[in-house]
């Protein structure tokens, strides 16, 4: 089975960057925390100054980690701006629940995903301003193909050429356009990004916009619907699954 197959089930349910609501949002804890509660984990990658894949959804790392205290002078605390060495030697659990956190490494999610055998939605957050497409998305897919993950993760993100260069060197690992905003000419536009599937905002999606992506052959997700009587609205639309932070 892979990550299209899981979208042959009815009403799927996301762990919204892991079990979030218990754990450090992106750590090993919330990966582990949302086993048996959900059908798919969500993470986000960025890369480290020095290139290596780490979990992480803000741009700075202020909110979730002891950043601002550790590396005073570096504000605004940019991912980007760290090395990996720089982000491994920060506690990123300590700001949730006051116990310490380490990082999480793209590779050590994927050997979760493997271990657990768990289906993983990968986003990659936009980098465009500091690395190269082509290096943002091989990357991230290099990790893949070494833990021979490939059937087990969905890769998403809001900067479509990522997507695109993905099918270019993978076509075997499914993918997903984010999308905030309404879009003109949607269906002819996630045609030619080539995508399996498309992430709504919660506040775009209606039930025609539903109805025609399934019957394009679109997988529709929806994000972040944390109410469950909008998750029933949703999946009785036909909705194939709902990111949530409550699971
Ligand atoms: O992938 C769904 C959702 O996570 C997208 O929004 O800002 O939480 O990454 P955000
Ligand atoms: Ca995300």
């Amino acid at each position: 089975m892979n990550f299209l197959k899981l979208f042959e089930k009815p009403d799927l349910v996301a762990a919204h960057r892991g079990d979030r609501s218990r754990q450090p949002e992106n750590t090993l804890s919330a990966l582990r925390s949302s086993i048996g509660k959900c059908d798919f984990i969500e993470i986000d990658v960025q890369l480290s100054r020095d290139r290596m894949p780490v979990i992480m959804h803000d741009e700075t790392l202020g909110r979730t980690s002891n950043a601002k205290e550790r590396f005073r002078d570096r504000k605004p605390w940019h991912v980007n701006d760290f090395s990996f060495e720089e982000l491994q030697s920060l506690d990123y659990g300590s700001w949730f629940n006051g116990r310490s956190e380490p990082l999480l490494t793209l590779q050590q999610a994927l050997a979760f995903a493997i271990e657990e055998n768990q289906y993983l939605n990968i986003e990659i957050k936009d980098m465009s301003a500091f690395a190269d497409d082509a290096e943002v998305v091989q990357t991230v897919i290099t990790a893949i193909e070494k833990y021979g993950a490939e059937s087990l993760v969905l890769l998403s993100s809001f900067y479509h050429p990522y997507l695109q260069l993905s099918k270019t060197i993978s076509p075997v690992i499914p993918t997903a356009a984010l999308l905030e905003h309404k879009k003109k000419d949607l269906l002819n536009y996630l045609r030619s990004l080539n995508v399996n599937a498309c992430h709504l905002d919660d506040v775009i999606t209606d039930r025609h916009t539903v109805h025609a992506l399934r019957a394009s052959g679109f997988a529709v997700n929806v994000y972040t619907v944390n109410d469950p009587v909008r998750q029933k609205e949703l999946f009785a639309w036909g909705v194939n699954g709902v990111f949530t932070d409550n699971l």
